[in-house]
């Protein structure tokens, strides 16, 4: 099969990698208008075919039915080169956030149905990890009863993308090129696992907040208008009930760094740390009237890395084999409640997402 790179950036170069663990032959192909960052991943992959700009490379030749595009540039030129791949007739995996509003990325979803190619989403880098998988037995043993509340907190004090990660690219604090800060960098993941955990019906932003913090290291050279703290109330709503949630994101900060999942149930509750698979998960329930805590035991553990999982989870989805990938409406529903989070929190009003399936 052949893999079409839009972007030859630092993702890039990962699902350049991944592609050596799909289990068939690959045929790399990059476009990137810089010159400097295509010759250097051109260094990296001397295999690869280089162009310099993404038409050049969709249009060189015919489209095949198993060929993946993947769209790696800043979420800016996300809509234009998916809308572009897809009706060249490949299927088309792009980066997180999919795109800069809800309306492009049905735009691209569109697109990809009209020419009856797949259409996902990279946010599913942390789908299939073992404390995810963990967590998703203990849901469907039934043990904790009848979910009442949920816990979803990630906060780094320090790890602005743009300022204290990957500094070079200040594409990241100017919401003109990536839509927004922490949000929009984060909240894929965090909206991506959500539904893989809880398979939603319904999520409703009930009220949502966004803060950038002040610091000595801030660039004054650019623009840097992204939020870098948010949180939200959320109802999920599942086939068996609505689930409270609690949201915090940060990657600037001056509170203290804290990453914690809780799940409460009637039964039981669950505990683990999001973002982290080698943290264990704990479930605690009763026994003779006293709380019991167990680790739960995880799956065994994969040598896939997170950045190789959206590669893998898309093209096992291409070859229609199971798979954790997030594909057409499911891809776009987790997305506008990414962007759901900035319209509550800019109009006070709730935002309601009815997940399509
Ligand atoms: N860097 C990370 O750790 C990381 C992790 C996960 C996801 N992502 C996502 O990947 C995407 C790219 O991020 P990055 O870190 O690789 O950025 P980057 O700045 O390293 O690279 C982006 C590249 O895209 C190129 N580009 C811009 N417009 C183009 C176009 N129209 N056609 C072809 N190339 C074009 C630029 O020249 C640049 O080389 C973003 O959506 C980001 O959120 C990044």
């Amino acid at each position: 099969m052949r893999l079409y790179l839009i972007g030859a950036g630092v993702i890039a170069r990962t699902h350049a990698e991944a592609a050596a663990k799909l289990g068939e032959e690959v045929e790399l192909r990059v476009a990137d208008p810089n010159p400097t960052v295509l010759q250097g991943f051109l260094a990296a992959f001397p295999q690869a075919t280089g162009f310099g700009n993404a038409d050049a490379m969709l249009t060189a030749e015919d489209p095949e039915p198993d060929d993946i595009v993947v769209v790696a540039t800043p979420p800016v030129f996300h809509a234009g080169p998916a809308i572009a791949a897809a009706r060249s007739g490949r299927h088309v995996l792009c980066e997180k956030p999919l795109a800069m509003t809800v309306d492009e990325a049905e735009e691209m979803l569109a697109a990809a149905t009209e020419a009856h190619v797949l259409f996902g989403s990279c946010s599913t880098r942390f789908r299939g990890l073992p404390h995810n998988e963990a967590v998703k037995g203990v849901l469907a043993s039934g043990v904790l009863g009848d979910l009442i509340h949920l816990d979803f907190v990630t906060k780094w004090p320090r790890s602005r993308a743009g300022i204290e990660y990957q500094p070079a690219s200040r594409w990241f604090l100017d919401s003109r090129a990536s839509g927004g800060g922490v949000v929009m960098d984060w909240g894929p993941y965090d909206f991506s696992t959500l539904f893989d955990l809880l398979q939603p019906t319904r999520v409703e932003i009930v009220d949502a907040w966004l803060g950038q913090i002040r610091t000595a290291a801030d660039p004054v050279d650019v623009v840097h208008d992204t939020e870098s703290t948010a949180g939200a109330s959320l109802r999920i709503a599942r086939a068996d009930g609505v689930l409270r949630v609690n949201y915090e994101r940060a990657n600037g900060t001056h509170a203290e760094e804290f990453a914690r999942a809780e799940l409460e149930g009637t039964r039981g509750a669950l505990r683990w740390t999001p973002f982290d698979s080698q943290a264990p998960v704990y479930l605690t329930t009763d026994r003779d009237g006293e709380l019991k805590e167990e680790v739960v035991t995880p799956p065994e553990r994969s040598d896939l890395t997170i950045f190789d999982r959206p590669l893998v989870h898309f093209h096992a989805a291409m070859r229609g084999r199971p798979s954790l990938a997030s594909v057409g409406a499911a891809a776009v529903d987790e997305f506008r409640c990414v962007r759901g989070i900035y319209d509550a929190a800019r109009t006070g009003e709730p935002t309601v997402v009815e997940v399509r399936r």
